[in-house]
């Protein structure tokens, strides 16, 4: 058992690693901008509110609670936000990183940097983590600069890149790709979905183990942690009318050029997990499990 500090922790993925952090018997300290959004605040967990701009508000938490590592999940992680604000955008996923690696400098802890595909062109697909990045998007371009700079950390550290997470609507926020597209079949919306944007989705709760065990493992390097099936926003939907029994046709096929968005999207992710499946013992569920389960619940 650690004790872990996680930014980012009322954002998607970081409420559920607060959770999954606790369940495997962590300490977690929980920051977040502004009053707590966790869904349950269980023993294990205390939060405190922490703006990474701010130049000192994480030292001083770090400092008084010394946690054995840190996951740096907080960003401005909306494609177009980052290119329509891009200064801010930088300051964010830029330069709060380099404070926070120096933080954990200070205090000998493990630094794990939660990533993207997006820092992929999408040419390729199936990335490895020998790839090179050319990302398309100022998103993605941040992503990379925070990615050079957690490499240069003299403490051990690991990068966590990650690929179309979902799952449930979480609390207070917004909608993931599945929430959407099932809360839009199962209404009888009619609804635009992509399919020519290919990635390997990722369910949220796999994603947190995967962060679970590179942090216990102390595993350094770069790590790819995704689904292993490929799928587009709209094969994803075919499925989940399928399976929950409703009218596929309410889904209109699009292209990604139908959409004016200010941000670019990589046309083809996805990766190859691989070196996290046989190195880390990564499994990631399948994605008719994960619906399953979800339509379920
Ligand atoms: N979701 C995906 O499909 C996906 C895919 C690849 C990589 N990732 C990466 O995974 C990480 C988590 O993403 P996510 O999907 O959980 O995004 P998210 O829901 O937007 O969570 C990010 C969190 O960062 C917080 N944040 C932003 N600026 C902050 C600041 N100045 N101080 C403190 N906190 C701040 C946000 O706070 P507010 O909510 O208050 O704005 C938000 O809660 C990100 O690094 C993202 O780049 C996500």
């Amino acid at each position: 058992m650690e004790k872990i500090l996680v930014t980012g922790a009322n954002g998607f993925v970081g409420q559920e690693l607060v959770q999954v952090l606790t369940q495997r018997g962590h300490s977690v300290i929980a920051t977040g901008k502004g009053p707590t959004r966790l869904a349950v605040e269980t023993n294990g967990v205390r939060y405190v509110a922490a703006d990474i701009t701010h130049p000192f508000e994480l030292q001083a938490i770090i400092e008084s609670e010394k946690p054995t590592a840190i996951v740096h999940c907080a960003a401005m992680s909306q494609v177009d936000e980052c290119e329509q604000k891009q200064k801010e955008a930088h300051n964010i996923n830029v330069e709060a990183t380099a404070r926070l690696v120096l933080d954990a400098e200070e205090h000998n802890c493990f630094f794990l940097f939660v990533s993207t595909d997006f820092v992929f062109d999408g040419e390729k697909g199936m990335y490895t983590e020998e790839d090179d990045l050319n990302p398309i998007s100022w998103y993605g371009q941040t992503k990379l600069e925070a990615e050079a700079i957690v490499q240069t950390a003299e403490v051990p550290w690991a990068i966590v890149r990650t690929c179309l997470v979902y799952g449930n609507a979480y609390s207070h926020g917004r909608s993931t790709i599945f929430s959407w597209l099932r809360d839009n079949l199962k209404a009888g919306r009619h609804c635009k979905v992509v399919d020519d944007q290919f990635r390997t989705p990722t369910y949220v709760n796999d994603l947190a183990i995967g962060i679970a065990l590179v942090l216990e493992q102390r595993k350094t390097g770069i790590w790819h942690i995704s689904g292993e099936e490929v799928f587009t926003p709209y094969r994803m939907g075919l499925a989940i009318a399928e399976m929950g029994g409703w009218d596929a046709g309410l889904m209109e096929r699009v292209t990604a050029a139908s959409f004016t968005q200010p941000g670019k999207r990589p046309a083809k992710t996805g990766f190859d997990i691989q070196k996290a499946k046989k190195e880390l013992g990564y499994q990631p569920r399948s994605f008719s499990q994960v619906a399953a389960q979800l339509l379920a619940g």
